[in-house]
C-alpha cells in the first residue's frame, strides 16, 4: 500500500480532469460592459486613467454596441457624459440629454439581443458632482433627489431602456423608480439596484471617464467600507421595494459581502467590477508585472464564485471573446 492513499492531486493532472470537476464557469451572458458615450464627439477618445475603454460618440457607441452583442455579452450599460451640467442634474431628464439619446440609439441597434440598461444618477449631470440635489448648505437632499430620479427613470424608459440601474444610494429611491416607472406605462422596465455600494477610492478612474466634477466625496450616502450586516440592510430594502436583481459594488474587494447577499436573498446578484479594479490590473500588466489575460480571468472566476451571477466589467467583450474560444 502506498501512501497517501487520498490525492486530491488527481483532479488536477490534467486540462481534461480540471475541465470535468471545475465548479465555476465564467459565461459571456452573465456579462454585461459598460459603455460611455460623450456629447457631441466625432470621434471616440481613448481613457488615460482606463486603458482600452473609449469614451464613444453617438456612431462609435452603435457600433461597439453590435461588436459586445456579437461577443455574446449580456448587458450593455450606458454611462452619458454631457457638455453642460447643472446644479439640478436637468440633462438625466432631458429626452434630448446625450443618456436618453444614446438609449435609443443603441437599442435601435441591437434591439432584443441583449439586455440595454442605463445608469440612473444624476453625478453626471450635476455641475457640484454629486448624486443627488444638494440644499441650501450643500447637504445632498435625499427626497428632493428622489423626485429627480423618478422623472429620469421615466425619460430613460421612454428612450426605449430594458433595465435602470439605480446607482445613486439615496434612502427609498427603489420604491419610488418603480412606482413612477409603473404609472407611466413601463411596468416591464427592470430596475438593477445598486443595493450595497460603497464610498469606494476604487472608483478614481471613473470620475476621469464621465468627467466628474465632483469635490469632495459621497459619505453620506455610499456605505462606509468597514460594514457587511449594512449591506444585508440595503439589500432587503431594495428587495422589498421592488428591486429586480441587486448589485454589490465594488467586487474583489468585497467578496464576502457578495457572499452575504446571495446567501440573503432570491433575486439575482450582480457585482461590479469597477474602474480601479481593471485599472491596477491594466497598469501592472502594462509593466510586464502580471499575466493580463490569466488575472483577468481570475479575477472575473473569483467573483462569480463568490455568489455573483451577472458581472459588470470594462473587460467582458474581451473576456466574452476568450471565454467562448475556451469552452
Ligand atoms: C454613479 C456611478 C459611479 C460608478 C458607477 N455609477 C461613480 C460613483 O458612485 O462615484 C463607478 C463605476 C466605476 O468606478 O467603474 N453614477
Amino acid at each position: 500500500m502506498s501512501y497517501p492513499e487520498i490525492r486530491p492531486r488527481r483532479l488536477r493532472r490534467s486540462a481534461a480532469v480540471r475541465r470535468l470537476v471545475s465548479e465555476t464557469r465564467v459565461d459571456p451572458a452573465e456579462l454585461v460592459v459598460p459603455m460611455f458615450v460623450k456629447e457631441g464627439l466625432t470621434e471616440p477618445r481613448q481613457i488615460a486613467s482606463l486603458p482600452g475603454v473609449l469614451q464613444h460618440s453617438r456612431d462609435s457607441l452603435r457600433k461597439a454596441a453590435a461588436e459586445a452583442v456579437q461577443a455574446g455579452v449580456g448587458g450593455i450599460m450606458l454611462f452619458g457624459v454631457p457638455v453642460s451640467r447643472d446644479g439640478r442634474g436637468s440633462g438625466g431628464a432631458d429626452p434630448a440629454g446625450i443618456l436618453n439619446v444614446a438609449i435609443s440609439d443603441v437599442v435601435a441597434e441591437v434591439g432584443d439581443a441583449t439586455v440595454v440598461m442605463s445608469d440612473l444618477c444624476l453625478d453626471e449631470f450635476t455641475s457640484h458632482g454629486h448624486c443627488g440635489l444638494l440644499t441650501g448648505d450643500g447637504a445632498v437632499d435625499n427626497d428632493a433627489t428622489l423626485a429627480a430620479y423618478a422623472e429620469m427613470a421615466v425619460a430613460q424608459a421612454d428612450a426605449g431602456v430594458g433595465m435602470v440601474g439605480t446607482s445613486g444610494m439615496m434612502d427609498g429611491q427603489v420604491g419610488v423608480v418603480r412606482r413612477a416607472l409603473d404609472a407611466a406605462g413601463h411596468t416591464d422596465v427592470a430596475v438593477l439596484a445598486y443595493a450595497a455600494k460603497y464610498a469606494s477610492a476604487f472608483y478614481g478612474p471613473f470620475r476621469d471617464a464621465v468627467e466628474s466634477a465632483l469635490d469632495g466625496d459621497r459619505r453620506t450616502y455610499q456605505q462606509d467600507p468597514a460594514n457587511l450586516r449594512e449591506s444585508l440592510r440595503e439589500v432587503a430594502l431594495d428587495v422589498a421595494e421592488g428591486a429586480d436583481l441587486v448589485m454589490v459594488k465594488p467586487a474583489l474587494p468585497y467578496l464576502d459581502v457578495v457572499a452575504a447577499v446571495r446567501a440573503a436573498v432570491d433575486v439575482p446578484v450582480a457585482a461590479y467590477q469597477v474602474s480601479g479594479e481593471y485599472a491596477m490590473v491594466e497598469a501592472a500588466a502594462a509593466n510586464g508585472w502580471i499575466d493580463r489575460e490569466r488575472v483577468m480571468l481570475e479575477t472575473l472566476t473569483s467573483i462569480r464564485r463568490a455568489g455573483a451571477q451577472i458581472i459588470l466589467t470594462y473587460w467582458a467583450v474581451e473576456a466574452a471573446n476568450l471565454l467562448r474560444a475556451r469552452y
